[in-house]
C-alpha cells in the first residue's frame, strides 16, 4: 500500500473493454485474471442472472438443493470426459483445491490408510493462496515463502521434461509413495507460476507415474478451464484419467465467483459410508450459490452455441505470428504460446509500475508480473483488438528495455 501506484477507477466493462471513471477505454488483454471468456457483459449471462437474482439469488445448500446447481453439475458431469461426475461446489479456486487435498487425504482415511497426508507438487506451480494451496505452490513463488515452517512440508519435483527432471520426479515419488495421498498438477500451462507450458506427454508421464506408484491425481485446471488452451478442458489434450480436478475462473465466464471439485465415482464410494465420520466436511456458507450456478450455466450455453474453440485456435495463431518477432527485442529470454496464452518471457521484470503505465497509455489493460508480459485476452476479442494488444507490446518493449 505503501509503494504502489493508485489504482484506476474502474466505470463499467463493456465487450473485450474496460471503461475508466474519465471515459478512457482499455482493452482488457487479461480477461480480469483469467476469467471474463466471452468478454465482458454477455447478453446471455446477463438476462440469465437477472432472471434468477428475482426468482432467488441465494438460498443454503444444507438440506436443500436447487435446479441451478443440479443442472449445472449435470452438465459439468457429461462436459468431463470419464467417470468425473461428482461436484462439489466452492466459491473460489483457493477453496476447491482445499477441498481436492482434504478429498484426497480423506480418501485414504477412509479406507484405513492414514500415513497418506502429504502431496507431490511441481516447481512452477500455483494453486491458491489458502494455506493447503500455498503449500502445494512453489515454495520460493513471491510471498509464500515467507510462511516457510508455517506450512505443511510437501514433495516439490520438477516437471518430469527430460530424462534428468524425469528420474528425480521418479525417485521423489518412489521414495515417498506410502506417504503421499495424490499429486497435483496444473495441465499444460503453470499460469501464475511465469506462464510455463509442457506438452501433453508431460501431463501423461505425470499421470502415469501415479497411477504405478496408486496415488491421486489431481488435476487443478482452475486457470485453464473452459477453452484456454483451445480445448475446453486442457487435460484432455493427454491420454489421463485425473481422480480429480478443480475448476473455477471461467467457469461463470467471468461473471461472478464460483469454483468446483468435481471427482470420480471411485472416490466419491470412498466417502459413501453408514459412518457419518466418512462424510466429506466442508460447507462453505455460499456453496452453490444459485446466481453464480446460473451464470455457469449460461457461459456453458455459450461454449455450445458460439465458436469459443474456434476463436481459441484463431487467437494461438495469431499471438505465434504476432509475438515471434519480440524475441529479437533485448532482454527478452522466449516467446510461449498455447492456445490463447502469449507470454514473453524477459530477463528481469525492471521498471514495472512504468511498464503498466505505458500499456494504459496504449489503451490495453495489461499486467505483467514475476517475469512475463503476458496476455490472456477474452476468447472473443477480435483480430484487430489482439493487434492493438500484441502492437502495444511491440512498441513498449524496446523502450522498456532501453530504460535498464
Ligand atoms: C491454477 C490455479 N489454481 C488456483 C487458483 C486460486 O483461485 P482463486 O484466486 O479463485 O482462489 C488460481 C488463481 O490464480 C490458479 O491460477
Amino acid at each position: 500500500m505503501q509503494t504502489a501506484p493508485a489504482p484506476l477507477h474502474a466505470a463499467r466493462t463493456a465487450g473485450n473493454r474496460i471503461i475508466l471513471d474519465d471515459g478512457r477505454e482499455l482493452i482488457d488483454a487479461v480477461s480480469s485474471w483469467w476469467t471474463a471468456a466471452h468478454g465482458y457483459n454477455h447478453p446471455h449471462i446477463v438476462m440469465t442472472m437477472e432472471k434468477q437474482l428475482h426468482d432467488m439469488p441465494h438460498v443454503m445448500f444444507g438440506g436443500l438443493i436447487h435446479k441451478p446447481a443440479e443442472q449445472l453439475a449435470a452438465r459439468l458431469a457429461t462436459l468431463l470426459p470419464g467417470p468425473l461426475n461428482r461436484v462439489f461446489f466452492a466459491d473460489s479456486g483457493s477453496v476447491s483445491v482445499e477441498v481436492a487435498l482434504k478429498m484426497a487425504v480423506q480418501f485414504w482415511i477412509n479406507q484405513g490408510d492414514r500415513k497418506r497426508n502429504q502431496f507431490l507438487s511441481f516447481h512452477d506451480g500455483y494453486h491458491g493462496d489458502t494455506l493447503a494451496a500455498m503449500s502445494v505452490t512453489d515454495p520460493d513463488e513471491g510471498m509464500h515463502a515467507l510462511f516457510r515452517g508455517y506450512l505443511p512440508e510437501q514433495i516439490i519435483a520438477p516437471l518430469p521434461r527430460d530424462n534428468a527432471t524425469g528420474a528425480e520426479f521418479g525417485l521423489l515419488l518412489e521414495t515417498h509413495k506410502e506417504e503421499i495421498a495424490a499429486i497435483i498438477i496444473e495441465p499444460l500451462v503453470q499460469c501464475a507460476g511465469g506462464m510455463k507450458m509442457h506438452d501433453p506427454e508431460v501431463l501423461k508421464t505425470v499421470a502415469d507415474a501415479a497411477r504405478d506408484a496408486g496415488v491421486l491425481l489431481i488435476c487443478d485446471e482452475i486457470a485453464v478451464n473452459f477453452g484456454r488452451t483451445g480445448t475446453l478442458f486442457a487435460y484432455t489434450q493427454a491420454d489421463v484419467a485425473p481422480d480429480i480436478i478443480c475448476l473455477g475462473k471461467a467457469l461463470t465466464g467471468g461473471a461472478i465467483n464460483l469454483a468446483a471439485t468435481v471427482s470420480t465415482s471411485d472416490v466419491f464410494g470412498a466417502f459413501l459410508s453408514d459412518d457419518p465420520d466418512a462424510a466429506l466436511m466442508h460447507g462453505p456458507t455460499y456453496m452453490a450459490n444459485p446466481l453464480a450456478c446460473a451464470a455457469a450455466n449460461a457461459s456453458i450455453d455459450l461454449f455450445e452455441t458460439e465458436p469459443r474453440l474456434q476463436q481459441a485456435s484463431a487467437i494461438e495463431k495469431q499471438l505465434e505470428r504476432e509475438l515471434t518477432p519480440l524475441a529479437h527485442v533485448p532482454g527478452v529470454v522466449e516467446i510461449r504460446v498455447k492456445g490463447a496464452v502469449g507470454a514473453v518471457e524477459v530477463f528481469d521484470l525492471h521498471n514495472l509500475d512504468w511498464l503498466k503505465a505505458q500499456f494504459v497509455d496504449a489503451g490495453v489493460w495489461l499486467r505483467p508480473f514475476g517475469n512475463v508480459i503476458y496476455t490472456m485476452p477474452p476468447l472473443t476479442v477480435t483480430p484487430s483488438e489482439l493487434t492493438s494488444i500484441t502492437s502495444a507490446m511491440a512498441e513498449i518493449l524496446p523502450r522498456w528495455a532501453e530504460r535498464k
